[in-house]
C-alpha cells in the first residue's frame, strides 16, 4: 500500500494506473476507520483494479468548530487497517494541500439540503461538495463507495455528480451494525460503554417501526419511533423524518412514493448519532 500526501505524487500515480487500463475504485473517508469502512473498501477492491481511500478531516462540512476538535483521529491504526483489506493507496493530504486559498464555491442543492442534515447543520453539505469535487478531480475514479449511513449525503452527491457531469459512477453501500444492531460510526469511539448500551434503543425503535407501516399511518410511525427513543434518559430524539429516498422530502402516507426512508438524528450525551431505515426500496 502507497501512503500518499501530496496531490501531485497522487495523480502521478493515478495517471500510471490509467494508462495501464486500470479501473480506479475511490473511498473518500474522514479516518477514525471502522468495519463499516473496511467494508467500503472490501467492495471498491473486489470491483476495480486500483483501490484509493482518502483520509482527510475536512473543516470546511463542519458547522461547529468544537465537534472539529473533538473528531477522532486514529491515522496509525486506519493504514493498518488499510493495509490489511488491501487497499492500494492512501492519500492523507494537509488542510493546507487541500485548501491552499479558502474555497468560495456554492453549491445549490435545492430541497436536498433544506432538510434534515442541510437543516440542522447549514453548510454541511456545502463543505462536503467541496472536498468531494476536489477529491473527484484528483483522484479522477470511475466508481466511487459511499456508506448508506449518512443517507441525505448519498443524495447530495449524486446530484453534485449531475450538476457537475461528473463521469463517476456512485456506489451506496448499506449500512454495517454491530451485532446489538448499533449503526457503525467513527462517533461511536466517543461513546461510552453504557451510553453504547443504551443507544442501541435507536436501531431497535427503527427496526421495531418496520412492523407497523401495514396498521399505521407515517405519522403515527414517527410518534412511535420518536417516543420509544426519548424513553431512554440519555437519548434525545433530534429529528426523525421519513422521506422520499431520492427527494429527501417528507412523505405523508405510505403510497406516495416507492422509495421511502426514515431518517433519525439522536444526541446520547453530547455524541450526535445518525441511522436510518429503509421502509419501500425500489425494486
Ligand atoms: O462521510 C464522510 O466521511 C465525509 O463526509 C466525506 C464523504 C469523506 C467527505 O469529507
Amino acid at each position: 500500500m502507497k501512503t500518499i500526501n501530496k496531490i501531485a505524487d497522487l495523480q502521478s500515480e493515478i495517471t500510471q494506473a490509467k494508462a495501464a487500463g486500470k479501473k480506479v475504485g475511490f473511498v473518500p473517508t474522514m479516518g477514525a476507520l471502522h468495519a463499516g469502512h473496511l467494508h467500503l473498501v472490501e467492495q471498491c477492491k473486489a470491483e476495480n483494479d486500483i483501490c484509493v481511500v482518502s483520509i482527510f478531516v475536512n473543516p470546511t462540512q463542519f458547522n461547529n468548530p468544537e465537534d472539529l476538535v473533538k473528531y477522532p483521529r486514529t491515522p496509525e491504526t486506519d493504514c493498518e487497517l488499510l493495509q490489511s483489506v488491501g487497499c492500494d493507496i492512501v492519500f492523507m493530504p494537509e488542510v493546507a494541500e487541500m485548501y491552499p486559498e479558502t474555497d468560495t464555491r456554492v453549491f445549490d442543492f435545492g430541497v436536498l439540503d433544506r432538510v434534515m442534515e442541510g437543516k440542522m447543520r447549514p453548510g454541511h453539505f456545502n463543505g462536503v461538495a467541496q472536498v468531494v469535487s476536489k477529491l473527484f478531480d484528483m483522484v479522477t475514479p470511475d466508481v466511487a463507495y459511499f456508506g448508506e449511513k449518512d443517507f441525505q449525503q448519498v443524495a447530495i452527491i449524486r446530484e453534485m455528480v449531475r450538476q457537475l457531469n461528473s463521469p463517476v459512477q456512485i456506489i451506496q453501500v448499506p449500512i454495517v451494525r454491530e451485532e446489538s444492531g448499533l449503526a457503525l460510526s467513527s462517533r461511536n469511539m466517543r461513546l461510552t460503554p453504557q451510553q453504547k448500551e443504551d443507544a442501541v434503543a435507536i436501531s431497535r425503535a427503527l427496526f421495531a417501526s418496520r412492523d407497523l407501516i401495514d396498521e399505521q399511518s407515517v405519522s403515527e410511525t414517527a410518534k412511535a419511533v420518536v417516543m420509544a427513543i426519548n424513553e431512554v434518559p440519555a437519548l434525545e430524539t433530534e429529528y426523525f423524518e421519513i422521506v422520499d429516498g431520492d427527494t429527501m422530502q417528507p412523505v405523508s402516507s405510505w403510497d406516495e412514493s416507492e422509495y421511502i426512508v426514515g431518517c433519525i438524528t439522536v444526541y446520547c450525551g453530547e455524541v450526535r448519532l445518525i441511522d436510518n431505515i429503509i421502509y419501500k426500496n425500489k425494486q
